[in-house]
């Protein structure tokens, strides 16, 4: 029987839920998760695979903004909840999702997708690249003390994590991702669930909230953490999990960071999803106490409308050139895929991207310039899995030299 790829209504959204768990191996409450999210989730973007009646796999979208080079945001769509039952897995369902949201997202006017990939294999033939770096960082705490020549300005105050103190982390953070190329908007749902409301997929949050104020007394940053204790042979040795730092300022970022690394009966701190370009260990008299592991792909992106995005962010070079991407939002092979050929007129200030006709300098696959496009990843790695053609000699080096940035980009938001 064909699969029907559609929206689910109303009625079919705990079935939906049952069948996303079960792909993802958990057995929660599936009433209490849709009861908890009927309000928050838009149905028209809430996809279902249909094996007659039965839901046989599952993927969902909410709208976001994407901050890029430049520090334009584009409108993007955020791909999560992606599931196909174990009875029905490799027929192609995912395929059919995927081409199903992408012509969607389009016709939304949506620029760009973005996704965390489960296992790196899945999302590149749909024209997914892994565009942002993830790490954990750990800090010994007892070995954290600031270098004599960091001394931050300004003072920090614990706030009671209720809906006022969310509030404040709200405006910090989104003063932040403003500011930030990879940082995306982060629905209310998302908040509250951070900050401990809900959830029947498990166990509320419950933690501290620690605002940093500058000298006047503004709020410059903000900083989530909660404590796993442990006391051996009757001594503290309580690991902290930092779910969450952003500072507006260096102060607020040294500043913070210090007070973490004074708090009583802490000995570890563990934080995850962070940058691997973390300034933490240079401001460290000893910058061993600063570890970085767990690095790998972050954020996926998916250029969904090439020419808006690439017109969209600025470029640290000046440079022409006609780039052609093989496009795949589903089944598609190379040779049925789009080619979308877009002449870039790079600059500092700006860039033009308009459709053309005129012979590529370059052809690579869209999961490549999805890669590269926040300046993150270099486009000469990202072509090496799908291939390129440079129909004019140099032409690779170029457009790898003016797609990279000298600030990486970061995304914190995990969905
Ligand atoms: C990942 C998952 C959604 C794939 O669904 P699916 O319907 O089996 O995928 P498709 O049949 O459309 O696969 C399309 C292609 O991707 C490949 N593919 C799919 N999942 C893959 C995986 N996990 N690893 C490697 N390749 C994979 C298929 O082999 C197929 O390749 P082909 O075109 O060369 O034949 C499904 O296996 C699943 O639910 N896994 C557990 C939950 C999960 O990881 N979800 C993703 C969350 S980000």
């Amino acid at each position: 029987m064909p699969i029907d790829v559609r929206p689910i209504s109303d009625d079919e959204l705990v079935p939906w839920v049952d069948t996303a768990s079960t792909g993802f191996l958990e057995r929660p409450d599936h009433e209490a998760i849709a009861a908890e999210v009927r309000p928050h989730w838009d149905l028209r973007r809430t996809w279902g695979a249909y094996d007659g009646s039965r839901i046989a796999g599952t993927l969902r979208t909410w709208p976001t903004e994407l901050t890029v080079p430049g520090l334009a945001q584009v409108r993007g769509t955020a791909v999560t909840g992606v599931t196909v039952l174990p009875t029905h897995r490799r027929r192609g369902i995912l395929s059919q999702l995927t081409a199903a949201e992408a012509t969607a997202a389009r016709g939304r006017g949506e620029v760009v997708a973005l996704l965390y990939a489960s296992e790196f294999p899945i999302y590149g033939r749909f024209g997914y690249g892994a565009a942002t770096t993830s790490a954990t960082w750990t800090l010994d705490a007892a070995a954290a003390e600031l270098h004599p020549a960091v001394a931050p300005a300004g003072s920090v105050e614990l706030l009671p994590s209720d809906d006022a103190g969310r509030d404040i982390a709200i405006g910090i953070f989104d003063a932040w991702r403003a500011r930030q190329a990879g940082e995306i908007w982060r629905r209310p749902i998302m908040w509250a669930q951070d900050f401990g409301k809900g959830t029947a997929w498990g166990p509320p949050w419950k933690g501290f909230l620690v605002v940093h104020r500058d000298g006047a007394g503004s709020v410059d940053g903000y900083a989530r953490y909660h404590v796993e204790g442990k006391w051996v042979e009757r001594q503290p040795r309580n690991k902290l999990i930092l779910d969450e730092l952003h500072a507006l300022t260096d102060d607020a970022y040294a500043g913070l960071w210090r007070f973490l690394a004074s708090i009583d009966w802490v000995t570890r701190i563990e934080a995850e999803k962070r940058s691997p370009a973390e300034r933490l260990p240079w401001l460290l008299a000893n910058a061993r106490a600063a570890v970085m592991s767990d690095v790998g792909d972050g954020m996926w992106v998916k250029l969904l409308d090439i020419p808006r995005a690439l017109a969209a962010r600025t470029y640290e070079r000046s440079r022409s050139l006609v780039l052609e991407a093989i496009v795949r939002d589903g089944g598609e092979t190379d040779s049925t895929a789009a080619r979308v050929r877009v002449a870039l007129d790079a600059s500092p200030d700006g860039a033009t991207a308009q459709p053309t006709d005129a012979e590529p300098d370059l052809t690579l696959n869209g999961a490549a310039l999805g890669a590269a496009y926040l300046g993150g990843t270099r486009l000469r790695d990202a072509v090496l899995a799908r291939g390129f053609d440079e129909h004019r000699p140099g032409a690779l080096a170029e457009a790898d030299a003016l797609f990279a940035t000298d600030r990486p980009p970061w995304t914190s938001t995990f969905f």
